[in-house]
């Protein structure tokens, strides 16, 4: 794959196939950055190109059997909806990755949503706390990033894009979507590898925004990542890269 360097992390540009290998390869090679480590914790997240990726993992068998003995599971962001509902970002995750792997229940980790929504934020702070370790979040947290430059369930004009208060993970209600569940960017700088996923030539406008545009990351959320860019990887398709490239 091609590699750039940019300040918002570095971007891998290549084959959605090959985009795909990397996300795995990188987050074995986080876990093998610390083989000691108790526990190793890998956030997935929501969206179209996660459930392409799910299907494509399972069906090549990609994740190795020491990371699947040892990982936790959790999603970045959730909507505030049931388990079992198709919007569900770890119901998906499970129905796609988790169930067909066959993980067990202890290591999976999803957002509560049968207490209220700022409880549920509290909740998946302390209850993740012993997974991740002090002052830290997941050793690999996934994103994706929509076409308004979203990532996570940070939109555009988020308050917590001002001001997350320092914590790492918040309910936030989004105009015309309802409550999320989110990681912050706090949280996002506390995660040990950020691994952004951005395929397809819709996305080619919005990626050029984002790395080559103004900075403005209270309208342009995925530029928060700019705070941890050290730790950030994008794996990006040629299509999604056109743009980028053509600069
Ligand atoms: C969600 C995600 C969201 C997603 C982007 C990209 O819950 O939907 O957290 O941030 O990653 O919208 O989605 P696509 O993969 O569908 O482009």
């Amino acid at each position: 794959m091609k590699e750039l360097s940019t300040s918002y992390g570095r971007v891998f540009i290549g084959s959605k196939e090959e985009c795909f290998r990397t996300a795995v390869f990188l987050a074995e090679g986080q876990r093998g950055r610390h083989p000691t480590a108790k526990h190793f914790t890998w956030a997935l997240t929501g969206g179209s190109t996660p459930k392409e990726w799910y299907q494509w993992c399972v069906a090549k068998d990609a994740i190795s059997p020491g990371t699947l003995a040892a990982a936790h599971w959790f999603v970045s962001d959730e909507r505030y909806v049931r388990i079992d509902s198709h919007e569900s970002n770890f119901g998906t995750a499970d129905r796609l990755l988790l169930k067909p792997l066959g993980i067990p229940s202890a290591r999976k980790h999803p957002w509560s949503t049968n207490v209220p929504p700022a409880m549920a934020a509290v909740e998946f702070e302390r209850m993740g706390a012993p997974w991740f370790g002090r002052g830290r979040t997941f050793d690999v947290c996934f994103l994706g990033m929509g076409d308004d430059g979203h990532t996570a369930s940070l939109f555009p004009g988020s308050p917590l894009l001002k001001d997350d208060g320092g914590h790492f993970f918040a309910a936030i209600e989004v105009l015309e979507k309802g409550w999320r569940l989110t990681i912050t960017p706090s949280g996002l700088q506390a995660a040990g590898l950020v691994v952004v996923m951005v395929l397809g030539e819709g996305k080619a406008g919005t990626l050029h925004r984002v790395l080559a545009g103004e900075f403005d990351p209270h309208q342009i959320p995925a530029q928060t990542l700019k705070a941890c860019s050290q730790n950030v990887v994008w794996l990006v398709d040629e299509a999604a890269a056109a743009k980028f490239l053509a600069k």
